[in-house]
């Protein structure tokens, strides 16, 4: 049986102040399974589960710029250390989208007015992108609620799970896309395929958006598939801003695993973007690389080498040479609203990791809003955590994006959005 959700928004505070080392409250934290840890310790022998195995790390300055000074204000993040980490990230980690010129269009291909029994108006639009005669077409599928005062806020879902999830018809229907439920919570709801913008094999970046945009020698900083997907996502939100249904300052964008990293390269590259949501994410995401906890640099650049850029592969075994970690990922949100959460079975995807490093994040955030805070010790399974802009939970389970979880997200964006 699954248990019950407790939102703790507004005991956040409080609950930050009873963590503390000593205090016998401690142990009410999230634990991965001593049993899951010894069966996955067995059947992958490359990887460390243990925490008592990770090895001592630093993590870099996050509030340091490059000439080594301290930053202190919003002002300072904004024009200086936002910048200087974006591209750090672009270098060495997910690449730098191509100058290239390209034409976009839209067209709405099918409207129904009527759609989920007259609860929601369907629209399914062609996101054209062309350039030098060649073109691709970005299928973006979305609902929005009839009985609500438009423009409306919007959750995007950038999806990789393939169509059986996103079924415009509603004759299939998937808590990994749960359109009823966001509709009746008064917000629409939108997806994409990331295969629409770039395929998920090695393809030596023949294909895609690749194919279609990329120019001479490929270079060690060009951007990998994860940058490509998050393109993709900017693209959907190019058409919202001319979608009057939309309110399009409120907009979330959703990923799951290899999509929750490309929500969150989405959220970084593009501040219209303003709730960026991870879900169990793992390394390459939210998770610290430095723990090389479950899956690690190596690992992700031998299993996905359309990924990420070229220079990433410099990392591999070497994660404290990175000139960055993932909490600085997760800091260029702020001063937009981040989300994170974890499922207790994907221990691949290293949990503790994702929170620590949001936690770590948390000194930017407070730049902008001192109320934006997460515990210091991560909170037990099912415990929903948020405060200001940023929030999490870990649910028990498997590796997956479910009404629960969804539940959580539209919490958080109730508060965030008001
Ligand atoms: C693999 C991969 C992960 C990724 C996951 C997914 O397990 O190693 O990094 O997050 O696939 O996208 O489901």
């Amino acid at each position: 049986m699954k248990r019950g959700f407790f939102p703790v928004c507004a005991l956040v505070l409080s609950f930050s102040f009873l963590y503390s080392p000593g205090n016998s409250q401690v142990d009410d934290t999230w634990k991965a399974s001593p049993e899951a840890v010894a069966k996955l310790s067995r059947s992958q022998p490359d990887f460390n589960y243990y925490e008592e195995k990770i090895p001592a790390y630093t993590l870099p300055d996050l509030l340091v710029t490059s000439s080594g000074r301290k930053v202190t204000t919003a002002n300072e993040w904004m024009k200086v250390r936002r910048p200087e980490i974006l591209e750090l990230f672009r270098e060495n980690i997910f690449g730098r989208a191509p100058e290239t010129p390209y034409t976009k269009s839209f067209k709405i291909v099918n409207e129904d007015k009527n759609a989920m029994n007259g609860a929601a108006t369907l629209k399914q639009v062609d996101i054209t992108i062309e350039s030098e005669g060649k073109s691709l077409v970005i299928h973006l599928i979305m609902f929005v609620p009839n009985r609500v005062k438009k423009p409306v806020p919007a959750f995007l879902l950038i999806d990789n799970r393939g169509p059986e999830n996103t079924d415009p018809t509603r004759n299939l229907k998937s808590e990994f896309w749960p359109a009823e439920e966001v509709i009746a919570r008064g917000y629409a709801i939108s997806v994409f395929s990331n295969s629409d913008v770039d395929p998920d094999d090695f393809d030596d970046f023949r294909n895609g958006i690749h194919g279609l945009l990329d120019r001479g020698v490929r270079k060690p900083d060009a951007w990998g598939s994860l940058a490509a997907w998050a393109w993709g996502a900017s693209r959907c939100m190019d058409y919202f801003e001319t979608d009057k249904d939309i309110n399009n300052k409120k907009v979330a964008v959703v990923g799951h695993s290899r999509g929750g990293k490309t929500a969150l390269w989405a959220g970084a590259e593009d501040q219209r973007f303003s709730l960026v949501i991870g879900n169990e994410s793992g390394a390459g995401g939210a998770a610290l690389a430095r723990r090389r906890f479950g899956e690690t640099v190596a690992k992700l650049n031998s299993g996905f080498p359309h990924w990420f850029c070229a220079n990433y592969k410099k990392f591999a075994g070497n994660e404290d040479s990175m000139p960055v970690d993932m909490h600085m990922l997760l800091a260029l949100t702020a001063p937009r609203a981040l989300y994170i959460d974890c499922a207790s079975d994907d221990l691949w995807g290293d949990p503790r990791g994702c929170y620590l490093a949001l936690y770590n994040a948390l000194p930017v955030f407070q730049l902008f809003n001192k109320s934006s805070m997460v515990p210091r010790i991560m909170p037990p399974l099912n415990k929903q955590v948020f405060s200001g802009h940023t929030g999490f939970h870990i649910r028990d389970g498997v590796h997956n994006m479910l009404l629960q979880d969804w539940k959580c997200f539209m919490d958080f964006a109730d508060t965030v959005w008001k």
